[in-house]
């Protein structure tokens, strides 16, 4: 008995040992990684990190601000759509009550202002009409070379942009954020993105973009937007907005995951607490001597 006490108390030593060696050569790996960064590219090092806004749809219960979403829709509607294109969102979609819940006429009339390519007619031509509710968000350039010789360089879809630009945490900042619940690094680059040009003389400097020559010019400027709610029109608002709407955009069923999460956890909790329950149960009757 004793013998077999000490040996998994061995096994145990043994075990946190391989684990904190484990660590160790983690972070030195990601100590060479950053090293090998450093000497590549210079211009990475100098971005800031962009600030953690406080957004409605954080933590186990962030939910979408409906009103915040609508006027996230004006302002890519009015300004970012010209460039942008957000090929996987359909216009039905805002109809969607855990979105920006346009009622269905809405829908009709927003979609009605856009042109979408349609075709072949009989007599075998493409033509343009307007959208309907079924159709996509169209792109604004026939194709992303035309964008490219137009701009610079080719503005990316936004369908799920708010997603796919993310933020290089490291360690152990990645395992803090997961017990922070910390998923909003995508808006909040694209909030301070937007509030990055930083330079009058320089249009094309960016605090945030990675090497600082952003092809897009500042998009946003005091008044460009005209709110019919009362809501501030200024750029941090239009950007707060705009932002938290490519954080529906790309993941439209943000609310539906939360509270399943949630549900889950729960039901886990009570799980292990029967478990726990059952095992004292069935040991009782095994003594210690
Ligand atoms: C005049 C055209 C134009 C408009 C209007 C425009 N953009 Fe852009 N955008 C671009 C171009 C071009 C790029 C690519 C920049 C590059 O790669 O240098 C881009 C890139 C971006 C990026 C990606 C940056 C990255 O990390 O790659 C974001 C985010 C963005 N735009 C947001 C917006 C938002 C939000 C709006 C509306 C408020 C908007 N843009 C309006 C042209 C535009």
């Amino acid at each position: 008995m004793r013998l077999r006490r000490i040996f998994a108390a061995g096994a145990g030593t043994a075990l946190i040992g391989a684990l904190a060696l484990a660590l160790t050569a983690g972070g030195t790996r990601s100590v060479a990684a950053d090293q090998s960064a450093a000497t590549a590219a210079p211009a990475l090092e100098e971005n800031p990190a962009p600030a953690r806004q406080s957004w409605s749809f954080y933590g186990p219960f962030g939910k979408f601000d409906r009103a915040q979403l609508q006027r996230g829709y004006q302002v890519y509607h009015e300004v970012c759509s010209n460039c942008h294109s957000m090929k996987l969102v359909a216009f039905r979609d805002l109809a969607s009550s855990s979105g920006p819940a346009f009622s269905e006429d809405q829908v009709k009339a927003l979609a009605a202002t856009f042109k979408v390519k349609d075709g072949p007619n009989e007599a075998g031509d493409m033509f343009e009409r307007p959208g309907r509710p079924s159709d996509y968000f169209p792109s604004p350039f026939p194709n992303p070379q035309a964008a490219r010789a137009a701009l610079g360089a080719a503005p990316p879809d936004m369908s799920v942009l708010a997603k796919a630009r993310d933020i290089e945490r490291g360690f152990p900042l990645f395992i803090v954020d997961a017990f922070t619940q910390y998923q909003e690094e995508g808006v909040d680059y694209i909030y301070a993105l937007l509030n990055g040009y930083s330079k009058a003389d320089n249009p094309n400097y960016n605090e945030y973009f990675p090497g600082h020559r952003i092809a897009m010019p500042p998009p946003l400027s005091d008044g460009v937007v005209d709110y019919t709610d009362g809501s501030p029109k200024t750029v941090p608002q239009y950007a707060k907005d705009v932002s938290a709407f490519l954080m529906w955009a790309a993941e439209p069923k943000l609310e539906a995951r939360k509270s399943l999460g949630f549900a889950v956890i729960i039901y886990l909790v009570i799980f292990a607490s029967l478990l726990y329950l059952v095992k004292k149960r069935i040991w009782a009757k095994v003594g210690p001597h």
